[in-house]
């Protein structure tokens, strides 16, 4: 691995990127106890590891026990805004080549993941799928040399099923964003506060009163609807899947069409994986200083170009605000250029929710090399003794105890004899 094959913005930012990731690893127990492990066995021992994530100090955890495993590992970024430059120096100072700049063009960051592929990983960690899309295209020539990879993220989970499904998946994917130990607590608990947390940082608007409208209630929905309520939003949820729906009204929110909840919606986020989800029919209705903001992998879901169309003016009023002034003088506000408003105006997910996300890849990377021979190029679950002891492990870190079954009882629970 070249050390020197790396791009960020400023090296001397390293002491404090060192400073907010020791800071990250005081809540991430389980990340701790599988990195001491790794520094003991070496289960990734000369592995090249090539990783596309969100710089953040909670990654730079899960890199350093990579590295600690004995893998080789290089980083890009999986977001043109989602990069903390003090941490890419950091990275770079444990001799981590990082390549990726916050703010970068899309030039910049495609440059990026190719660089990366440049070191011939043999194992992918990716969030959105932008890493190993560019594997089996550009870089195809690669992928012999790829044992597998892991995937993050919901939108990079149905990318993977999607190219598995046309039969060109070349090599075995473990979808870490479908742990239970994932998705329930990152994309509902970490989405939840991070979203609002972006929102408020860039605003600083009041949550109480106001008409939230959460577009998509996925499991990050839940958790972004939830937590917008405990302020005191008034929260309304669009949809076009009758089961979420159902479950958004039964949870006690307003759900309509997007048409109507435009007109009334004070703030709007959307949480789909979708794109056009707020379009230029919906710009053409809402109130004088509605805000926009996306918390979806890509910056589609709003429509931006249409946006601008409809524009006669456009100004930034603060670091993560465009006003975009309409015909008729309405403002429209977009934050973080529609792009991860948790991870482009805040620091993405608290780092005890990452714990858990972080672990799994981790420990999903350790099995992919253990189960190389084996193994199909296929998109697979995480294996179920890893979810559970994830779970295990953070409940012990967190000093929760539980119950165990007694005999009678796992005899019973695995019965059919027994009725009224
Ligand atoms: N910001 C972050 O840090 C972060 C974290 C985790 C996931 N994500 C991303 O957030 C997105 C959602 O993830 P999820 O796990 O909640 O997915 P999910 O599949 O659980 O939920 C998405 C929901 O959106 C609904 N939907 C689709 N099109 C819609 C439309 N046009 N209008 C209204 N609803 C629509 C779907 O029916 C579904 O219920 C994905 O892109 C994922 O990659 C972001």
């Amino acid at each position: 691995m070249d050390l020197h094959n790396y791009d960020i913005k400023d090296p001397s930012l390293a002491e404090a990127g060192r400073q907010r990731i020791e800071w990250a690893s005081r809540e991430m127990p389980v990340v701790k106890l599988i990195r001491q492990r790794f520094a003991a066995e070496k289960p990734l021992r000369g592995i090249r590891v090539a990783a596309c994530l969100h710089v953040t100090t909670e990654t730079a955890n899960l890199a350093l026990t990579l590295k600690e495993g004995g893998a080789d590992v290089i980083l890009c970024a999986s977001n043109p805004l989602s990069t903390q430059d003090d941490v890419a120096a950091a990275l770079v100072d444990y001799a981590i080549p990082v390549n990726a700049i916050k703010g970068e063009d899309e030039v910049t960051y495609y440059k990026h993941i190719d660089t990366v592929l440049d070191s011939k990983p043999q194992l992918t960690v990716d969030d959105g799928a932008d890493l190993v899309t560019t594997l089996h295209t550009k870089r195809s020539d690669l992928i012999n040399n790829v044992i597998g990879g892991t995937e993050e993220t919901t939108t990079g989970v149905v990318r993977l099923r999607s190219l598995d499904k046309a039969g060109e998946l070349k090599y075995p994917m473990i979808a870490v964003n479908d742990a239970q130990t994932k998705y329930l607590f990152d994309n509902r608990y970490g989405t939840g506060q991070s979203s609002i947390d972006g929102i408020t940082r860039a605003t600083n608007i009041l949550w109480a009163g106001k008409k939230v409208v959460v577009c998509g209630y996925g499991w990050c929905g839940h958790g972004i609807a939830m937590r917008a309520e405990g302020l005191g939003s008034q929260v309304i949820i669009t949809e076009v899947e009758p089961v979420r729906a159902l479950e958004a009204v039964m949870d006690g929110y307003q759900v309509m069409p997007m048409l109507e909840a435009a007109r009334v919606g004070d703030i709007f986020i959307t949480i789909t994986g979708d794109k056009s989800v707020i379009d230029k029919a919906h710009f053409q209705v809402m109130k004088d200083g509605a805000i926009l903001a996306n918390s979806g992998h890509f910056n589609v879901e709003i429509n931006i170009p249409a946006l601008e169309s409809l524009a006669r003016r456009k100004r930034r009023l603060r670091t993560f605000v465009d006003e975009y002034t309409l015909e008729d003088g309405r403002c429209l506000y977009l934050l973080g250029e529609g792009r991860l408003v948790n991870l482009a105006a805040a620091e993405g997910h608290p780092a005890s929710v990452m714990d858990m996300s972080f672990a799994d890849q981790a420990l999903c990377l350790e099995y992919l090399v253990k189960n190389r021979e084996r193994l199909e190029p296929r998109v697979y679950p995480v294996p179920e003794e890893i979810d559970k002891l994830v779970a295990k492990l953070k409940l012990e870190a967190m000093g929760i105890a539980i119950d165990k079954l007694t005999p009678e009882q796992a005899k019973y629970l695995a019965s059919w004899e027994e009725g009224t």
